[in-house]
């Protein structure tokens, strides 16, 4: 209890009161598919994708293996949301594929990341199989900031002097980017994942040690990573405490950011996280950053080439899903999701699709199908079957 009160006391108020209502400047945001239809919507981009997978090593042609752990997790999510078990035997193959050849599911072995990665690398095998199945993530343990290296100034695995405050605040809770001794890179979608697993495993085991690292990690976010606007920012140099360009704007961070935030305010009940959570996700659904006033998001546009950055704002909207889900005490918050999710719904149907593919650019034109751009488009299938109703 006390140490609870302790963290409440940490909370900062953020500087504004968010407003939830639908932007009217926005692009249809509704729909009236009935679910049966957003289930065959949801299959077909699916099945669209899969002839580009390779099962002798988990991978899909087109694009890197970060991306292929995307596809899994939409495939996964789809049935969990259709109460299907479509897709279970190809991930679960996959998944033991990619793990039986790459410890830790890390295609890069020891030089590179786990599970998150500064603008170019994030592997995400998340939501529903983060809950089962990804252990693996608990190596970010061994390269947190503890409350004791922040002290210190030393980390186990690190061969350098680490910053233990950085703008004034402290740098516990952060988590290295990649585990070699001597990267100094922490950024906000490794910790955004290791407090989202930390959290989905507290809520699980009821084992207050996830509680805490995921509290942790969610106040280094909170003091450190987010801008005036409400936006979750990349990246800080944990030894020189040098910060990505304000210009550093991506979905995916604060895409995570909010998916943990929705199960840790569930786990602790604190409704210090709730308010943090849904300010947080208003700003990022309204921001300029990467949509313009008609609501379409535009990061990671790339018809020709595959680019990292296409796949960024697929996790954007599965946590926006998770925020959604868990979110049934506020409607506004839930219409505002539901909405925002139409709009791109809707900008892929109709202007971004070519029969069952869909371009990354998704105030379109359309074009020949890209497995990057499919890639990106399906977790706003998958999220249709959810925030929809019927
Ligand atoms: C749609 O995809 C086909 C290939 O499947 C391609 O030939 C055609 O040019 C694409 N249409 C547009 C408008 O790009």
């Amino acid at each position: 209890m006390a140490l609870l009160a302790f963290f409440v006391a940490l909370l900062p108020a953020l500087v504004v009161t968010q407003d939830l209502g639908v932007p009217l400047s926005w692009r249809e945001f509704s729909n009236s598919r009935l679910l049966a239809e957003r289930i065959s919507i949801a299959q077909d981009a699916i099945n669209t994708i899969l002839p580009q997978l390779d099962m002798s090593d988990a991978s899909f042609n087109g694009i890197g293996y970060w991306q292929a752990g995307n596809v899994f997790s939409a495939m996964a999510n789809f049935d969990h949301l259709a109460g299907s078990t479509t897709y279970e035997t190809q991930v679960v193959n996959g998944i033991t594929t990619a793990f039986n050849l790459y410890a830790d599911f890390d295609q890069f072995g020891s030089t590179m990341m786990r599970c998150g990665g500064q603008q170019r690398h994030t592997m995400a095998i998340e939501h529903t199989e983060t809950k089962a199945s990804c252990p693996w993530l608990l190596q970010l343990g061994t390269i947190v900031v503890s409350v004791a290296d922040a002290s210190s100034g030393s980390q186990p695995n690190k061969d350098f002097t680490i910053a233990g405050t950085c703008f004034g605040e402290s740098m516990a809770g952060g988590v290295f980017w990649r585990p070699t001794s001597d990267d100094t890179t922490i950024n906000s979608i490794t910790t955004g994942l290791y407090m989202t697993l930390s959290a989905f495993l507290a809520e699980i085991t009821g084992d207050t040690t996830y509680t805490n690292a995921a509290i942790l990690s969610a106040q280094w976010i909170e003091n450190l990573q987010i801008n005036a606007g409400g936006i979750v920012l990349d990246t800080v140099d944990g030894a020189s405490c040098v910060r990505s360009p304000d210009t550093w704007l991506f979905t995916y961070n604060s895409g995570k950011y909010l998916e943990g935030l929705s199960v840790l305010k569930d786990v602790t009940g604190n409704t210090a996280w709730t308010t943090l959570m849904t300010d947080i996700a208003a700003a990022a659904i309204k921001t300029s950053a990467w949509e313009g006033t008609n609501g379409i998001i535009t990061e990671g546009a790339s018809p020709t080439e595959n680019n990292d950055d296409v796949g960024f704002k697929a996790v954007f909207i599965r946590g926006l899903d998770e925020v959604s889900v868990r979110s049934s005490d506020n409607s506004a918050l839930q219409i505002l999701i539901h909405s925002y999710n139409d709009v791109q719904y809707n900008a892929l149907l109709e202007l971004a699709e070519n029969g069952s593919s869909y371009s990354s650019s998704w105030p379109g034109p359309p074009q020949a199908f890209t497995t990057w751009g499919q890639l990106a488009a399906l977790d706003v299938m998958v999220t249709a079957l959810n925030t929809n109703s019927p």
